[in-house]
């Protein structure tokens, strides 16, 4: 490929391990397979799945490289043959497998949305994995609509401040939890319309307390656990429930016969293991329905701290401390 370089530097520990682990190592540069574009990266998103994966308890999907990192913004520098229109220049956003956490990476032309201008690139870097997951999860999954009350858990996380955002613009009322006041705060400010330190307040007494006795109409939950029969209590009638996560526990307790009478619905998924058509169907699904929000201003991501790549084990202990709210990004050279 002219002009482009056969190595890069890349994040690819070989061992499972703490932040140390995530040095900067030298890769070759990935060949576009006939279907994919190749992305000069400038900036990657870090997100929980890439910690999980660092300490060994998350492999990538076959075929995947096992160079972590879900998301990333860049410049399309190459494309496959198959490829129908040329791209090449273009700045774009992408959902990838795996591989973000390098100078360049290789994905499926369908997972690339391009960068509008009210956009900066560090910014688009860190929309496409939480994009994706609310919008398939709370959405698609637990049909949330126009004037629904809704239930996310960790208010301030990438996917909480994401769901919190898309709620403004959809019409939902987005009732967080959060684990201090001051993160309560900063959900409340972001546009939640309740948030709940769930370390000194009950949540289903108090979304009790918000709905007046209703219950909400869907609860996007990445606890898990026993938080799941404490999420079916904050159901109305013909509630969802979407899990995304089990970070409190894979297992859980639950009153089928409530299920029954109440007719609420138990779902969930796991995107990044998604096939390319899948992923391509949602990234068309969302340029005609968020992308204008998107190019107007409207939708942006919430944005912690950005990091150099040589610094990402700074950027996966800032996420583990837990002290983030919105996004963690590593941004390239
Ligand atoms: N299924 C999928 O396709 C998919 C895709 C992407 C991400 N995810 C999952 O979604 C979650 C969020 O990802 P992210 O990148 O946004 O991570 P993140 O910013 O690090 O957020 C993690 C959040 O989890 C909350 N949390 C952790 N343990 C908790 C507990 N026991 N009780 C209540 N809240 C708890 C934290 O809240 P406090 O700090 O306030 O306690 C924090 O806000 C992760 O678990 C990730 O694996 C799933």
């Amino acid at each position: 490929m002219d002009g482009i370089p056969t190595t890069m530097r890349a994040i690819d520990p070989d061992v499972p391990g703490g932040p140390e682990v995530l040095r900067v190592v030298q890769r070759p540069v990935p060949m576009p397979r006939v279907d994919e574009v190749l992305i000069r990266v400038v900036a990657a998103g870090v997100n929980r799945p890439d910690v999980l994966q660092r300490k060994g308890g998350y492999a990538p999907p076959p075929g995947a490289p096992s160079i972590p990192g879900l998301e990333v913004s860049g410049t399309i520098v190459a494309q496959g043959a198959e490829v129908a229109i040329d791209m090449t220049g273009q700045p774009v956003c992408a959902l990838l497998a795996g591989g973000g956490y390098a100078e360049y990476v290789a994905v499926a032309a369908g997972q690339v949305l391009p960068v509008p201008n009210a956009l900066s690139m560090v910014e688009a870097a860190a929309l496409p994995e939480t994009l994706f997951t609310v919008w398939t999860n709370l959405f698609e999954r637990a049909y949330a609509t126009e004037g629904d009350t809704v239930l996310v858990h960790g208010g301030t996380s990438g996917i909480g401040t994401m769901a919190i955002a898309l709620g403004a613009i959809f019409g939902l009322e987005v009732i967080v939890t959060a684990g201090s006041d001051d993160k309560c705060a900063a959900a409340v400010a972001l546009g939640a319309a309740h948030a709940i330190n769930y370390k000194t307040e009950d949540f289903v007494e108090r979304v009790a307390e918000i709905t007046g006795g209703k219950g909400c109409a869907a609860v996007l939950d990445m606890v898990g656990g026993d938080y799941v029969p404490r999420n079916l209590k904050c159901l109305a009638e013909d509630g969802r429930h979407v899990s995304i996560a089990v970070q409190g526990g894979l297992m859980a307790t639950i009153p089928i016969f409530d299920i029954m009478r109440r007719r609420l619905t138990l779902t969930g998924s796991t995107l990044r293991p998604r096939d390319t058509a899948f992923k391509s169907l949602v990234a068309d699904e969302l340029h005609s329905t968020v992308w204008p929000h998107v190019e107007a201003g409207r939708l942006k991501p919430v944005m912690d701290r950005t990091f150099p790549l040589a610094e990402a084990p700074a950027a996966h202990a800032r996420m583990e401390a837990g002290e983030h709210v919105g996004k963690i990004v590593l941004t390239l050279d």
